[in-house]
């Protein structure tokens, strides 16, 4: 045997022996060797492969570790939207998700779900495509991202020891698996990874990561692959598919191929045939959730036959075949040590509890918010006091109540609200019918800081490398070098849940500017020269290009992003995106009037009212036309709306023969209808199905007709007879 192997076959034979216990260990959790027999042999493959470069191909086990990105991470479609789940929080809720499920399919049919454990992480694209000898190689990885676009992050994808980088035809085969499809999944941080990361940055002088999963959001996006390596990320199969379309007929066959291909897939899932069988299920991870070794924040549900998926679909952002259970928020109670006051982009006050440092559910809180003076006043809490401390996934920590007994004396310092803005000194207002107290100097530094952030972030015109450290920069601050280690690391602290902010922004916002500032308003963001970028502390050339081809990019975002990107009060995603629509452009919006704007879906007068307000204001207008001249988009398609139900106002209860809510909500929204939540002397008609409860009853009290589904049709179809 001595005499026959050539480097060829030795190279070859190494390579199918790591990647077997990196198997193994990774996915498997059952390592056959020691780590210094695993050295032993990943040491003579990387010095054979170093002696013969000719024969270095780039799926071998020496090659996780490659080459940086060179100018950042590239954005990239996906084949289908990465969707989210809408969530239940009670068996109630999941019972009525059961029915209208089994409502939506032919009561012969069988259903049946898959439970799986919701972790804690974030959703992975992984792109295989034809690799030599009727392999499969791992060709690209992208993040979520928008849930339409994703970035490329392949580089750092690979260094995950749990994902292949080549499925051999072998395996291929005996999971029944074309050489090309895409596997999604989650990518987490275990518990003890985090741990470590949060102990080296805090040694560095870095605030720590938040949780678990802003940490694994930063490190998939790091721009060190070396570094990504050390972090131990982990993925967690859930999805394959071909041409974005389910390749397998079920959930339950698609799990068990991605195990047989070599992925390494939650143990912790179970088809079953009732939903009953999924609260039992649930119970079982409620019980296992603090053994685990990685966060996990719910179950998630399945409908396992892809056919019936299929034939159940999809609303606005999350399948209707799925959903999410969300265990109950945990909690713990800690010492009110004192409060800080923040002034946020549309100048209102939010005061921010300094806690006794307290672990809830796999993070240290330290901050929580009250909301307001209201909050304050509804909770009766004093500095000093003890209080319950709750903290549900992403959601900011919240104090939900004092606790007073033996143990936990009353504290006995009154919280006193300040008069005049934290940061410029401004006399604070509370606008009548308000419960905020607000900063309305429009040029307050933290106001415009604010600002800056929320214009350039993610959901609005999504401009990489303009955050925290870059904003503080222009602004004129100086930034210690810590702050500004990374661009990357900086991006890890700005996915920390907004409105409390980790450490890094109290000491930004504490210091004064140093320099001249570079933008005074969002508008400024446009006429940033690389001159002048060139001039802040740690940017070089290559950073201050790609910060400005982002810059660049941003000016082609939708028209519904610029909308939101004005910080008009009251406008949220929904509202703008609505907006957007409607009236199709810019110079439409604002030449609306408010009753044209109170027509708009979902907008109230509240609402259209600020709009409105906004639009009449110079200095608004003055940076809508300074948007303009930068050449952001001020267009949008515009939709279409049927006129049939036009004028004409419905509401819904009960439930349909064969529609879902929402189907019926959109054929009469797209006929020109409106949908309201409740009955008035407005409403048309009120649309009735089975079980509807007292809006029935206040219907026919009003007179107001009521259809069935067939009627609906009908009206749908041919409009209301006059
Ligand atoms: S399925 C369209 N399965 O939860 C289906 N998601 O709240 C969405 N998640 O974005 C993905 N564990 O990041 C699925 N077992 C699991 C999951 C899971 C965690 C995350 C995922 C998704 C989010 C939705």
């Amino acid at each position: 045997m001595a005499a026959a192997a050539t480097p060829e076959t030795e190279i070859h034979s190494l390579r199918e022996e790591l990647r077997h216990h990196e198997h193994l260990y990774y996915v498997e959790d059952a390592p056959a060797i020691s780590d210094a027999e695993y050295d032993a042999r990943m040491n003579r493959l990387k010095a054979l492969e170093a002696e013969h470069p000719e024969l270095l191909t780039p799926d071998s086990p020496t090659q996780r570790v490659g080459g940086k990105p060179k100018d950042g991470f590239l954005k990239t479609p996906h084949s289908r939207p990465m969707l989210s789940l809408d969530n239940a929080y009670n068996d109630v809720e999941l019972r009525a998700w059961d029915e209208r499920i089994r409502t939506a399919l032919p009561s012969t049919e069988t259903v049946r779900y898959v439970c799986e454990l919701k972790l804690d992480g974030l959703s992975l694209a992984l792109h295989y495509a034809v690799g030599p000898k009727g392999s499969a190689q791992l060709e690209r990885g992208v993040t979520r991202g928008d849930g339409t676009i994703g970035e490329d992050v392949t580089s750092n994808v690979r260094t995950i020891r749990s994902i292949p980088l080549s499925i051999s035809a072998e395996k291929l085969k005996a999971a029944q698996l074309p050489q090309s499809f895409e596997v999604r999944g989650e990518v987490l941080l275990p518990q003890a990874a985090f741990l470590k990361m949060n102990e080296e940055r805090v040694a560095q002088g870095l605030a720590p990561a938040v949780n678990p999963r802003n940490a694994a959001a930063g490190t998939i996006r790091t721009l060190e692959p070396n570094i990504v390596a050390q972090r131990r990320l982990d993925l967690y199969a859930y999805f394959l598919l071909q041409d974005g379309a389910t390749l397998l007929p079920s959930h339950t066959l698609t799990l068990a191929a991605l195990r047989t291909a070599g992925f390494r897939v939650n143990t912790h899932a179970s088809t079953v045939n009732s939903i009953n069988e999924v609260i039992d299920f649930i119970a079982v991870a409620d019980a296992l959730r603090d053994t685990l070794p990685y966060e996990i924040d719910g179950v998630v549900i399945k409908l396992d036959s892809t056919a019936q998926q299929r034939r159940l679909g999809f609303t606005g952002k999350a399948p209707r075949w799925a959903i999410a259970y969300k265990f109950p928020a945990r909690g713990a109670v800690t010492e009110l040590l004192g409060v800080a006051f923040q002034t946020g982009r549309t100048g209102k006050i939010t005061p921010v509890a300094q806690l006794a440092p307290v672990f809830i559910g796999g993070t240290t809180v330290t901050r929580a918010t009250l909301h307001n003076p209201d909050e304050i006043a509804r909770l009766g809490v004093k500095i000093g006091d003890f209080v319950q401390v709750e903290r549900g996934g992403d959601v900011i920590p919240k104090i939900v109540s004092v606790v007073v007994n033996a143990t936990h004396p009353r504290g006995m310092t009154e919280i006193v609200f300040p008069d005049s803005c934290p940061r410029c000194e401004s006399a604070l207002v509370r606008e009548e019918g308000e419960v905020d107290l607000r900063c309305v100097n429009a040029s307050c530094p933290a106001r415009l800081e604010e600002e800056l952030r929320h214009f350039a972030s993610r959901k609005v015109m999504n401009i990489e490398g303009l955050g925290e450290v870059l904003i503080a920069q222009l602004l004129g601050h100086t930034v210690s070098g810590a702050e500004a280690s990374s661009v990357a690391e900086e991006e890890a602290a700005a996915l920390a849940p907004s409105g409390i902010s980790p450490e890094e922004k109290e000491e930004t916002e504490a210091q004064l500017p140093t320099r001249a500032a570079l933008v005074h308003s969002v508008a400024d963001i446009y006429s940033i020269t690389k001159e002048q970028l060139l001039t802040l502390e740690r940017i070089g050339e290559k950073t201050a290009d790609s910060i400005l081809a982002e810059i660049e990019r941003s000016k082609a975002a939708s028209l519904n992003r610029v909308l939101l990107g004005l910080g008009i009060r009251h406008v949220g995603e929904r509202t703008a995106q609505a907006l957007a629509e409607e009236f199709g452009s810019m110079d439409a919006l604002i030449a609306a009037s408010e009753e044209e704007l109170t027509r708009v879906n979902d907008i109230g007068p509240k609402v259209a009212a600020t709009v409105r307000d906004f639009f009449t204001n110079e200095k608004n207008l003055a940076l809508v036309e300074r948007l303009r001249a930068a050449g952001l988009n001020f267009t949008a398609e515009k939709r279409v709306r049927g006129t049939v139900l036009e004028g004409l106002t419905f509401v819904l209860t009960g439930t349909l023969p064969t529609l879902t809510r929402d189907t019926a909500k959109e054929k009469i929204e797209s006929a020109g209808g409106k949908v309201s939540g409740s009955i008035s002397k407005k409403t048309n008609y009120l649309v009735a199905g089975e079980e509807a409860g007292s809006k029935l009853d206040k219907a026919t009290a009003l007179n107001v007709p009521i259809l069935d589904e067939a009627g609906l049709l009908e009206l749908l179809e041919s409009g209301p007879s006059q």
